[in-house]
């Protein structure tokens, strides 16, 4: 079997390893991929956003699957343009990624099916959303509508970063037409888990657990990133409220959508907030998380070609998902300087040390080939994940394993997963 992966980051990267594993696939290919999924698959150069090129070298290829990996060409409309063509595809359709696509769009969702979310109120102008904000408890949370590389969500403390935030979202337009609406929501604190879930549009099936860190520095400090590190199971992410979230949360938002018309296949990741109040939604994405999906997949035991096109033919109830008893943590080589300004183009060293090692893995994100030699390329250059059988010894094997790549402004937060030794 032909495969097609759509993406380029450490996420696909994880997808990839995974595919790679399967004895049902012969051959796969990357758009447009990285320098680490080169080694498993032929990188062609596809921008992810031109579906008419990604439809006609699927045709072309002959390929019978293809994986979807980033929020933007789901959000677009890269799948209804695959099916369009008869080619069979993992991921939901524009019609449902919108529960990412548009915050408004899942938080009247959530409200109308009663799944637990945080109190707001929805705007599509500035004057109204200021005036709103003038009885409004504080700390309160701005978010712009649309996509906006994770960047688009505002916690204000007073009526006047409040301020601030709209003009910046809604005037100035920081986030592009993202900003076109915004969501205004009552600020929760608690402990942050996301769940990604496999979802045929009918049946959900949760994989194992996991906690992503957004903040730049050490001690949750710093400007918010694309994701610092992860670590998988969280803890804190009990029996009982795994329980909670099967019936109230993930079930309900499956007939949700189905009830909608806007069936839900693919992965649907779910932003979870654990108050003293309940288990609540923060957002809702419609693929793998990054970087969830490099603690995630490595511990998945199923053939994951298997599960995924249970999901497209509607058959995923057929599926045991399962996961390995053990624990893994990944910490994110960055550039010095992310997410604000860093220099690219340095040399990585160390990359063969993990070649042959059963539970260490260095997913590739922001680097690229050049004269044959792997140069750092983004703000997230690597993910290096480590498995242990409990989380205190994936951690420790982590940070072992970062020390084996070098490059000239490598810098990484040295708490990822520090939390679990609170238990
Ligand atoms: P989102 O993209 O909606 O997940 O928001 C990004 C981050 O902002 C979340 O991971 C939380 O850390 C924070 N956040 C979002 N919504 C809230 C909220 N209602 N209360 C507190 N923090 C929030
Ligand atoms: N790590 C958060 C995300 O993928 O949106």
């Amino acid at each position: 079997m032909k495969v097609l992966i759509i993406g380029s980051g450490g996420r696909e990267h994880a997808i990839t390893t995974c595919v790679a594993k399967s004895k049902r696939v012969s051959k796969i290919y990357a758009a447009p991929g990285n320098a680490g999924i080169s080694e498993l698959a032929e990188c062609v150069d596809i921008p992810v956003m031109d579906f008419d090129k990604l439809v006609s070298f699927a045709k072309e290829k002959e390929i019978d699957f293809t994986i979807v990996g980033p929020d933007d060409p789901l959000v677009a409309g890269c799948v209804d343009a695959f099916e369009k063509e008869g080619l069979r595809v993992f991921g939901p359709r524009k019609d449902a990624a919108i529960i990412e696509g548009s915050k408004a769009f899942s938080k009247d969702l959530m409200k109308k099916y009663g799944i637990p979310t945080a109190e707001y109120e929805n705007f599509d102008n500035a004057e109204d959303a200021l005036a709103y904000l003038e009885h409004a408890a504080f700390p309160i949370v701005l978010k712009a509508d649309g996509l906006a590389l994770g960047k688009g969500v505002l916690i204000c403390n007073n009526l006047e970063e409040a301020k601030a935030g709209v003009k910046e979202i809604m005037l100035d337009k920081h986030f592009g037409d993202a900003g076109n609406r915004m969501v205004i929501e009552e600020y929760m604190t608690g402990r942050e888990v996301s769940v990604l879930a496999f979802c045929d549009g009918t049946t959900i099936k949760t994989m194992t657990s996991a906690q992503d860190h957004k903040r730049a520095k050490d001690g949750d400090q710093g400007l918010n990133t694309g994701g610092m590190g992860t670590f998988s199971p969280s803890p804190f992410y009990t029996e009982e409220i795994d329980a909670f979230c099967q019936k109230e949360i993930y079930q309900k938002t499956m007939a949700a959508m189905k009830a909608e018309g806007r069936e839900f296949i693919g992965v649907l990741f779910t932003g979870l907030m654990i108050t003293e109040k309940g288990t609540k939604v923060l957002e809702f994405n419609a693929r793998f998380g990054d970087p969830e999906a490099q603690v995630v997949l490595p511990r998945m035991k199923n053939d994951i070609i298997d599960v995924m096109e249970a999901c497209v033919d509607g058959k995923l109830d057929t599926i045991h998902l399962e996961f390995e008893d053990n624990a893994a943590v990944c910490v994110v080589l960055a550039s010095d300087g992310y997410p604000v300004s860093y220099e690219k183009g340095f040399p990585v060293q160390g990359l063969d040390t993990f070649k042959d090692k059963d539970d260490y893995y260095v997913f590739h994100a922001g680097t690229k080939l050049q004269n044959g030699e792997v140069v750092t390329n983004g703000g997230r250059v690597l993910g290096v994940t480590a498995k242990g059988e409990d989380l205190i010894k994936a951690r420790a094997n982590a940070y072992e394993a970062v020390k084996w790549i070098d490059f000239e402004n490598k810098y990484m937060r040295n708490d990822i997963g520090k939390a679990i030794d609170e238990q």
